[in-house]
């Protein structure tokens, strides 16, 4: 399957006001201070972290982990090209771990695995934040083909979420809510480039008359609420 490239890629997920919104949401849930030691897991280009240390002007760079190396990475953090495990098996002492629009790639013996690492790799108090696009009635933009589709990887987030409470036992659950207001032009740039995995598999015909659908069902701008579970597990 193709890799995920453009997810973040001059996107709402990499607008000002979104990385400035997510980054206030964070700051209710952890303690941040200079101190802090942060890991992104699967952290694209970056550029929440990257926000962070602006903000935050951590003694330890905060450090970003991705099995892609992707164009335009944040050039204010650690940025390593490994998967989650290797990782996490050799670098402890976390302050906070995040996993943010991830936990889907991961197989359920690799979700396993990679929870009882970062467990282990949190200091004392730390916490793993976990975001997930909410299962139920989501309303992110779709054609037919394409929302048969993220329903079929809803469902298997589901089974997930449920491995996720069996290893974490003690979590809590709040959801980070964005509205997007993007141009129909602009979107249709977004499906092209494939920016959601759940069209990653579709073949170029595919993608080609979902954008068609897109076109003639929405008006020149699209609004919508992008919600995301957030799932909150404290040492
Ligand atoms: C949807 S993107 C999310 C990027 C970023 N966290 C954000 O919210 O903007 C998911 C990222 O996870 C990375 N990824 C997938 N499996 C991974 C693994 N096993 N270890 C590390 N990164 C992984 C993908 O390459 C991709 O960049």
């Amino acid at each position: 399957m193709k890799k995920l490239k453009n997810w973040d890629n001059k996107t709402w997920l990499s607008s000002k006001s979104y990385i400035s919104q997510f980054n206030k949401f964070l700051k209710f849930r952890v303690n941040l201070n200079k101190n802090s030691k942060i890991l992104d897991i699967g952290c694209g280009r970056a550029n929440i972290i990257s926000s962070l240390h602006k903000r935050y002007k951590f003694k330890n760079k905060p450090v970003g982990i991705d099995i892609v190396r992707n164009k335009d990475i944040k050039k204010n953090i650690i940025f390593r090209k490994i998967e989650a495990s290797k990782y996490l098996k050799k670098n402890r002492n976390y302050d906070l771990i995040l996993i943010k629009q991830t936990i889907h790639f991961f197989s359920k013996t690799n979700l396993n695995l990679i929870l009882k690492l970062a467990k282990k790799s949190l200091n004392s108090k730390g916490k793993i934040l976990i975001f997930s696009l909410k299962t139920k009635n989501n309303r992110i933009p779709c054609f037919k083909k394409m929302r048969k589709k993220l329903e079929k990887n809803l469902k298997r987030d589901e089974v997930l979420f449920k491995i996720i409470k069996k290893n974490l036992k003690k979590i809590s659950y709040t959801n980070f809510n964005f509205k997007v207001n993007i141009s129909k032009q602009k979107y249709v740039r977004m499906i092209r480039e494939r920016y959601i995995s759940c069209l990653l598999s579709m073949s170029n015909k595919e993608i080609k008359l979902g954008i068609s659908e897109i076109k003639s069902k929405y008006k020149n701008q699209i609004k919508f609420t992008d919600t995301l579970k957030c799932i909150s597990y404290r040492k």
